[in-house]
């Protein structure tokens, strides 16, 4: 008798019961198990399977050759700057964002100027007809490249398709979510089916050499939604976010086999698609508020990349029991971090204070090194004393209150000086590898000397303003 193979699935994080139940386990998300066959090939017999002996390969050494250049270049320096130097052959990529991101637009672009060089690009769209994807490649302008385009959503059709010929160079399945395979009878979408159809297209990017760009949608709280599975099957994941008002939009690797994980692409939406932005930082600092209070710039690093943000910061006083603490852009514990160590160690009280801090543009910092930027706003703020507009912070703050040193300060300071500014607030033991540059520096060793620096400044400037009356009527 057939064994009965059907059992309940969380199509969140894939682990599976064989009853149902309100709460899955492992993830803790409630509502999210689902009935599904998970029997695979069960087609085959066991006793078949059981006889079938195994067929044998060939060992071989870790000097040998490989052959070719085993990557390909895409021509978009942003992309190839965060994939480690281009699409690795046979190397699969997911590529999750939130809708509307413009995942297929980067993608669009990216397979056209594969095609424009001569490569063999498919784009299977399981989502947009035919008709749809050469609509956004008109307003692209790039109509004319060769890229062979179809709408599909059956993987044995697709692998079919592909195995003949001249093999791809570059595969785009947009989006893995829509894709369905036999062999397996849960619905399109379902933990099991995505896995399933994941696992015979990566199989056929291996065998082929193809590089496999796979689409994955992303769930309100930033999880690639159903596939986390997927995850961990693919060579890399790349994440393309941005705020949706703005314009900037930031392709970020989480996870990389070939490459590394801290670089970012930068571009900027436009309405002839995705420009490649080079320079970052003249970017994020074209719309600074110069003289206002509570705004610092930091030279920040990412990757091999410097990169100049500001950060904008408002405390407010409050007349909440708990006064609240928001944050756009930086990890809301390490401002709690910041808040603590001001509090403790520079005798600024804050707990009668609201605290916002964003950082503008809609960059995600994740180094320690902003929290020196992020201390000198705040106390700027509350001090109602503006920073040098000439002056960038760098610097990493120890719950004793001393200001630690960060990696790559001659980057950080070479980038302060092309985007001209002229002074430098740095961590003390980080100011030796700072020869040759023309920033005045202030080294500093604890934070009380750069919070009582600029509170000096803000009892020059007198208090605040009274705010002024708005009732016009
Ligand atoms: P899209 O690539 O379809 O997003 P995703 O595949 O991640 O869901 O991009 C959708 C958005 O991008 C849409 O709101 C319109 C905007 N857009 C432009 O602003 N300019 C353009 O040239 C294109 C093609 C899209
Ligand atoms: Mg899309």
């Amino acid at each position: 008798m057939a064994k009965n193979t059907l059992s309940f699935v969380c199509q969140n994080c894939g682990a599976a019961y064989n009853r149902w139940q309100g709460k899955c386990e492992s993830c803790g998300e409630w509502n999210t198990l689902a009935e599904e066959d998970v029997s695979g090939n069960a087609s085959v017999p066991l006793s078949v399977r059981a006889k079938r002996k195994g067929r044998l390969f060939n060992l071989e050494s870790l000097t040998g050759e490989s052959r070719d250049a085993p990557r390909i270049i895409s021509g978009m320096s942003e992309l190839d700057r965060v994939t480690g130097g281009g699409f690795v052959r046979g190397s699969v990529i997911l590529l999750g964002g939130d809708p509307g991101i413009g995942k297929s637009t980067l993608l669009t672009q990216a397979a056209s100027m594969l095609a424009k060089a001569k490569h063999r690009a498919v784009y299977i769209s399981g989502e947009e007809a035919v008709a749809q994807v050469r609509l956004r490649a008109e307003r692209l302008g790039l109509a004319t490249a060769p890229v062979q385009l179809a709408s599909e959503t059956s993987v044995e059709d697709i692998i079919a398709t592909l195995s003949e010929g001249t093999p791809p160079r570059l595969v785009i399945i947009d989006s893995i979510q829509t894709m369905w395979t036999d062999t397996v009878e849960s619905a399109p979408g379902t933990v099991t089916q995505v896995r399933a159809s994941a696992q015979a297209l990566i199989r056929f990017a291996k065998k082929s050499g193809t590089a496999l760009i796979l689409v994955g949608h992303v769930t309100k709280d930033g999880q690639i939604a159903g596939p986390r599975v997927v995850e961990h099957m693919v060579d890399a994941v790349l994440s393309f976010e941005g705020e949706g008002s703005q314009q900037f939009r930031i392709l970020r690797a989480v996870k990389n086999r070939f490459g590394p994980t801290d670089e970012i692409g930068v571009f900027e939406m436009t309405g002839l698609g995705l420009r490649e932005v080079t320079n970052p930082s003249e970017l994020f600092l074209s719309e600074r508020d110069l003289g206002t209070p509570g705004t610092a710039v930091f030279a920040g690093v990412e990757g091999t990349r410097p990169v100049l943000v500001e950060l904008q910061a408002l405390v407010a006083p409050t007349s909440l029991g708990t006064p609240r603490r928001a944050v756009v852009g930086w990890d809301p514990s390490r401002l709690s971090m910041v808040l603590a160590v001001l509090e403790a160690h520079c005798g600024i009280k804050l707990s009668g204070h609201d605290v916002y801090l964003n950082v503008a543009g809609g960059l995600r910092i994740q180094e320690p090194a902003a929290d020196l930027a992020a201390a000198a706003a705040l106390v700027s703020s509350l001090a109602n004393a503006p920073l040098p507009v000439d002056a960038v912070y760098f610097g990493e703050i120890s719950l004793s209150g001393a200001v630690r040193p960060v990696a790559q300060t001659s980057a950080r300071l070479k980038e302060a000086t092309k985007l001209g500014f002229a002074r430098a607030i740095l961590p003390e033991s980080s100011s030796a590898d700072s020869s040759g540059t023309t920033l005045a520096l202030h080294p500093s060793s604890s934070l009380v000397g750069v919070v009582s620096e600029i509170a000096a400044r803000g009892k020059r400037r007198g208090p605040a303003p009274p705010p002024q009356n708005r009732d016009d009527g």
